[in-house]
């Protein structure tokens, strides 16, 4: 089954970016930003400054300008035809407009006004939210969080290329790589194939059984999870942190992985977030990437496999990575194994399948799910953890 045929991964668009500031310009940058106006930004924004700072939004270099904006939002393209499927932008409210519309640079500041960059001032301009909320979300329903935080992040939006002076994600920094440190990662390895695993929920067995079946056709694996901001529910970073290290000591052979951490926040965007997820794991070097059902899904916003659909509106080889995909997986009692629909006969009666809302239901009641649903060593974790977070009620 395996080739060894060398697939190319250059990054998206050619060449990797890198928004840090030269060590030589650091002190230069640092004595005039007391004389620049300043902008305390979210954290998301913060995330997304991380992800241009080290390469991972390659080849931008700050926040997208109106045209390529605009046809981000109508044709999930770059204007320069370049596949972009999410406008990366910064948005402000009217105070903050009135402080900077004249200006040149901005400091961008964190929420303990710590300077984090500087923003070149290119443009502001005022799109049509509910566009971009259909276009790229597929709803203007406010209940989906990244909708909800379009609508209120701001209605004057500010591009233009950064200037990054330190990491605006401090978590876990020993798993923070930037692209051009996993790509010298695989190169070190001798790996030539990689897979790269989004998620941001704790490796279950379906999991598990997709980056099995794909590691059986590669070199390596990167588990890639995002680990910037996620919706109130979703596993915190740090549990899910404990549940990623304990599955990949326990479950897969060293030499074959890399743990690695998207200082990313989810925006839930379904099929749009499929197709960045695409993009960024190919920045980091790898060459296969896995879309499985409902991939970056919220509520009932997209259909199971439109995720995996939207591809098809790509030319054949266009985006520079390979899509691994992977039908809806669950144990099946008469198969004895993980399965899907492509490889199982049996009704779903046979089939071990635990809603999330149950699952978590049954960690907070510390009951430990089924072994074919989830590892022991992994609810014990969670179950652990929401202990801690959540005192027994009297
Ligand atoms: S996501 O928002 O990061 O996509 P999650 O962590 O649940 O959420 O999923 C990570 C990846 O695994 C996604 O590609 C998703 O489609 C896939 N996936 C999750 N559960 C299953 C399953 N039971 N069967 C097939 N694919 C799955």
């Amino acid at each position: 089954m395996k080739d060894n045929k060398k697939e190319s991964n250059l990054p998206h668009g050619g060449a990797l970016v890198n928004c840090f500031c030269e060590m030589s310009e650091l002190e230069s940058l640092k004595q005039k930003i007391n004389s620049l106006p300043a902008l305390t930004v979210s954290k998301r924004v913060l995330c997304d400054i991380e992800m241009f700072a080290i390469g991972a939004f390659s080849p931008l270099k700050g926040f997208v300008c109106k045209k390529d904006y605009e046809s981000i939002v109508e044709k999930m393209r770059l204007s320069n035809g370049l596949i972009w499927p999410i406008p990366i932008t910064l948005q402000v409210n009217k105070t903050d407009y009135e402080n900077i519309k004249n200006k040149k640079e901005i400091v961008l500041k964190d929420e303990l006004n710590e300077p984090v960059a500087i923003l070149t001032l290119n443009e502001i301009y005022e799109p049509d939210l509910k566009k971009e909320a259909e276009c790229v979300f597929k709803t203007s329903d406010l209940n989906h969080p990244a909708v909800k935080y379009l609508f209120e992040a701001g209605k004057y939006f500010l591009s233009g290329d950064i200037k990054v002076l330190k990491h605006t994600y401090d978590e876990f920094p020993e798993y923070n790589l930037a692209c051009k440190g996993t790509r010298e990662i695989f190169i070190q390895k001798g790996w030539k194939r990689i897979v790269a695993f989004q998620t941001r929920n704790p490796v279950h067995r379906a999991h598990e059984y997709l980056l099995k079946v794909a590691l059986e056709t590669v070199d390596g694996l990167m588990l890639h999870p995002t680990m910037g901001e996620t919706k109130g529910d979703d596993i915190p970073a740090n549990i899910r942190m404990k549940c990623y290290k304990e599955i990949l000591e326990k479950y897969f052979p060293k030499d074959r992985t890399l743990l690695c951490i998207m200082p990313a926040s989810m925006r839930y965007a379904g099929p749009r977030e499929a197709v960045l997820h695409a993009i960024i794991r190919k920045n980091y070097g790898c060459t296969h990437f896995i879309v499985g059902r409902d991939h970056a899904g919220v509520g009932n916003y997209y259909g199971t496999y439109d995720a995996q659909k939207i591809f098809d509106e790509l030319a054949s080889g266009e985006l520079g990575i390979n899509l691994l995909f992977f039908e809806h997986s669950f144990y099946c009692k008469s198969c004895g194994e993980m399965a899907s629909f492509k490889t199982c006969p049996h009704d779903k009666s046979n089939h071990i399948t635990l809603s999330g809302t149950k699952v978590r239901e049954m960690l907070k009641n510390g009951e430990i799910p089924p072994v074919e649903f989830t590892r022991p060593e992994i609810a014990k974790i969670l179950i652990d953890s929401m202990r801690v977070t959540e005192p027994a009620k009297k």
